[in-house]
């Protein structure tokens, strides 16, 4: 069982930091023997779109013919969603949106030819999904009763990771930080954190526990995805 843990904020004692790795511990409860990967953007950020993927990206011909090195960083990190069982991202809430550090991961992620499919019909994600648990920390308030803010993370987010193919997903927002200290935030967290759906990773740490099992069932990841569940209604 692998798990990718992605944290964004640019400080360490950080409430969306607290969430992930609230999150985590509970995924190493049923997976004890986990291995998680770690990308810290928010302390070790990658470089904004550089010139040689732009131009990488510019139509199907350059797509096909890359210039050499231009998707190194993309396919790196494209290979580390593959190979996480879940991915896991605590992020706060920057202009109404994600920051910046994890929109530059979003960018060498979302691949057409490598991630997403362009068909007749639209675009369709080659991944296969996977649960993918997404802790929001917000100074203010962007949903239920107290929200004075448009919330433009939750469906960007969503539907940038629905079109590589990880529809999956849980959201746990954190509203109202700035009128928290770290005590209320922690019991915030706890009620947050209270909606967690650890059943389809609990399944999947028995079925790679038993070889023999995945063998005569099969690896049907379909069987192992969350409710969809992008709405941010877990607060
Ligand atoms: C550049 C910047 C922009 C922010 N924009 C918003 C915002 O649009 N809405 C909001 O509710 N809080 C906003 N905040 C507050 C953060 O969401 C809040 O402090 C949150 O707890 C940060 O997450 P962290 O504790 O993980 O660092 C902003 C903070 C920063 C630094």
């Amino acid at each position: 069982m692998n798990i990718l843990h992605i944290d964004n904020s640019p400080r360490q004692q950080s409430h969306s930091r607290q969430l992930s790795a609230a999150i985590v511990k509970r995924l190493l409860e049923v997976a004890p023997g986990a291995d998680i990967i770690r990308r810290d953007l928010g302390t070790d950020p990658l470089p904004q779109t550089a010139a040689l993927y732009a131009a990488a990206l510019a139509s199907p011909a350059t797509l096909a013919a890359p210039p050499a090195g231009s998707l190194d960083l993309s396919e790196q990190l494209v290979r580390e969603v593959e190979a996480a069982d879940v991915v896991v991202i605590g992020t706060p809430m920057h202009n109404l949106t994600i920051p910046s550090v994890l929109k530059a991961w979003v960018d060498q992620i979302l691949r057409v030819g490598r991630t997403i499919k362009s068909t007749s019909v639209g675009k369709v994600g080659m991944l296969r999904d996977r649960p993918v648990l997404i802790g929001v920390a917000s100074g203010g308030f962007f949903t239920g009763e107290r929200a004075n803010q448009p919330d433009f993370l939750t469906p960007y987010l969503s539907i940038a990771l629905s079109s590589i193919g990880l529809k999956s997903q849980q959201f746990f927002p954190l509203q109202g930080t700035a009128f928290l200290n770290w005590e209320q935030a922690a019991e915030t967290r706890d009620k947050t954190l209270a909606a967690l759906d650890v059943t389809a990773v609990k399944r999947l740490t028995e079925i790679q526990d038993q070889p023999a099992m995945v063998a005569s069932v099969g690896w049907n990841h379909a069987d192992l995805a969350l409710p969809r569940h992008a709405s941010p209604s877990a607060h």
